[in-house]
């Protein structure tokens, strides 16, 4: 068994233990670490929900079918999961009444007793996002948060609905907690190739004398997906693409790519260089957003021949929703190193595939002295790092094509995750889990984060809530989205790029 560092012994509460979120990323990941050995020796899970199970055993094989169904191992449930499931309990409890918080003291003290320690306390809020703010409420009026030290609250996404409900929320919470007690979570920030990122950049000097406006032409963030909005009609109706993904994953992505080098690998250090991206943001005018973003909503179509309905045809969707299902930016960083780099983000539902991708786009060679026969197929380096599905980094240059004749074409040198560590990558929730436990903040979202990328988003949001959409729906299922997205890029002489397999260029 793999030796790592010793965790303090922790309670991990699961409010919203019976729901989605716990089923399908929380124990699977928890599981993933136990295999692993990287949860304390001491730990247990309490589940707290509304939904009523017949016992501990019943709760606990709903869950083996989450693992069943969502692990990226579950294959290995046979021999571990007995031992692992002991650990779980659940509790069917209003999370509304005070005798809840009262049980959940004494909980505490009887396992305080028993492990003859003050554990480390985890509240995860797997909850619909209106009740968070309720439950802080409870947990502060209980006193049961007052130890910063060993008490760590966990959010999950949406925080906030625009900025002045998320500056409400933050000044809430941190009326109740120490902000190094609230771990804001964006998943993005958890996945393997996300991190590489910062590896990537930073511990490599190759690629920071080239990382600026002098050698970089433009840089584009794709976060494409296949699925519709599924069984998210609600939730869907009040945010929309740009809250749901821009706002959150691919404002963190273009951070991180954007950021200037840390100075430490502490977390507040990170998340500094991180927040002053956010703020170099140029403000996009109101009057302007039309020049600079483009919002879709899918039809009704065809996915690899399956019959697809449009969005507004969707549950819980109004037939004449204005929600966009797809958004496509041009943001720019007004700093030294950026100034004048385009930032073409795009993300979606229902688009050709599955692709989460960033491209660095290098300028051309300055001078070339090959003949022009030599290099039909010439195109400038070209950086692409694939997020997922796939997980590589491949860099596109010029090489000669075998043969008598000086004859030039672009080729890919590529690092591949799977072939280079068997792909055995953890999930992003397996990676965040685990950094909450260690109460290591890095890949958390901090409120000025938070706010400052609310802000970014404001005048988009604002402009289109005030000119509904006239051409929705604008773009069919299996598609790259409406035709404005290509314009928005093919006006300044580029186009899209998509996943690396179909680089053919
Ligand atoms: C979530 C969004 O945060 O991210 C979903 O709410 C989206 O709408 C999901 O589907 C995408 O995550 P991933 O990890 O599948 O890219």
């Amino acid at each position: 068994m793999q030796e790592h560092k010793k965790l303090p012994p922790t309670i991990l509460f699961i409010f919203g233990g019976s729901g989605d979120l716990t089923n399908r990323k929380l124990v699977p990941a928890l599981y993933n670490l136990y295999l692993d050995n990287y949860l304390p020796e001491q730990f247990i899970i309490i589940g707290v929900g509304r939904t009523s199970f017949g016992s501990d055993e019943e709760y606990r094989n709903k869950l083996r079918q989450g693992v069943q169904e969502f692990s990226r191992r579950k294959d290995e449930l046979e021999q571990k999961w007995k031992d692992f499931a002991s650990l779980i309990t659940y509790h069917e409890l209003d999370l509304s009444d005070d005798a809840t918080y009262q049980k959940i003291i004494s909980w505490i003290a009887e396992k305080s007793a028993s492990w003859q320690t003050k554990p480390t306390i985890i509240f995860y809020l797997a909850v619909a996002p209106q009740l968070a703010p309720g439950i802080a409420r409870k947990l502060s009026a209980q006193k049961i948060c007052e130890d910063p030290s060993c008490t760590r609250i966990v959010f999950e996404k949406p925080f906030g609905h625009d900025l002045a409900s998320a500056r409400e929320l933050n000044q809430l919470l941190s009326g109740i907690f120490a902000e190094d007690q609230i771990f804001r979570i964006d998943h993005y920030l958890g996945k393997e190739t996300v991190q590489n990122i910062l590896a990537f950049r930073f511990a490599n000097a190759l690629y920071e004398p080239i990382w600026n406006n002098n050698y970089i032409d433009h840089i584009q963030i794709t976060a494409a997906e296949t699925v519709g909005v599924e069984d998210r009609g609600s939730y869907y109706e009040q945010a929309g693409a740009l809250r749901d993904m821009v706002q959150n994953h691919v404002l963190q992505l273009l951070c991180m790519i954007a950021m200037e080098p840390p100075t430490s690998f502490e977390a507040n250090e990170i998340r500094n260089k991180k927040v002053d991206v956010l703020h170099a943001l140029r403000k996009i005018d109101t009057e302007e957003v039309h020049a600079h973003a483009v919002r879709g909503q899918y039809s009704e179509g065809w996915i690899k021949a399956k019959k697809v309905q449009g969005y507004r045809q969707e549950k819980n969707v109004s037939p004449k929703s204005p929600a966009e299902t797809f958004v496509a930016v041009k943001f720019f960083v007004d700093n030294w190193r950026w100034r004048n780099v385009p930032f073409y983000v795009r993300t979606g539902k229902y688009l050709h595939e599955k692709a989460t991708l960033i491209t660095i786009q290098f300028k051309s060679a300055p001078g070339y002295a090959f003949p022009k026969e030599a290099a039909e197929t010439w195109r400038p380096n070209r950086l692409t790092i694939s997020i997922q599905p796939e997980m590589d980094i491949r860099i596109r240059f010029q090489a000669k094509r075998p043969g008598p004749d000086m004859i030039l074409n672009p080729v890919d040198m590529i690092f591949s995750y799977a072939e280079a560590y068997d792909g055995k990558e953890p999930e992003a929730y397996e990676t965040l889990l685990e950094d909450v436990i260690s109460g290591n903040q890095t890949l958390f979202m901090r409120a000025d984060q938070v706010e400052a990328a609310w802000k970014v988003i404001t005048p988009i949001l604002e402009a289109w809530q005030n000119r509904l959409p006239v051409d929705f729906p604008n773009y069919a299922p299996d598609s790259w989205g409406p035709e404005d997205a290509e314009a928005l890029i093919a006006r300044d002489g580029h186009h899209w790029v998509t996943l690396p397999s179909k680089i053919k260029e």
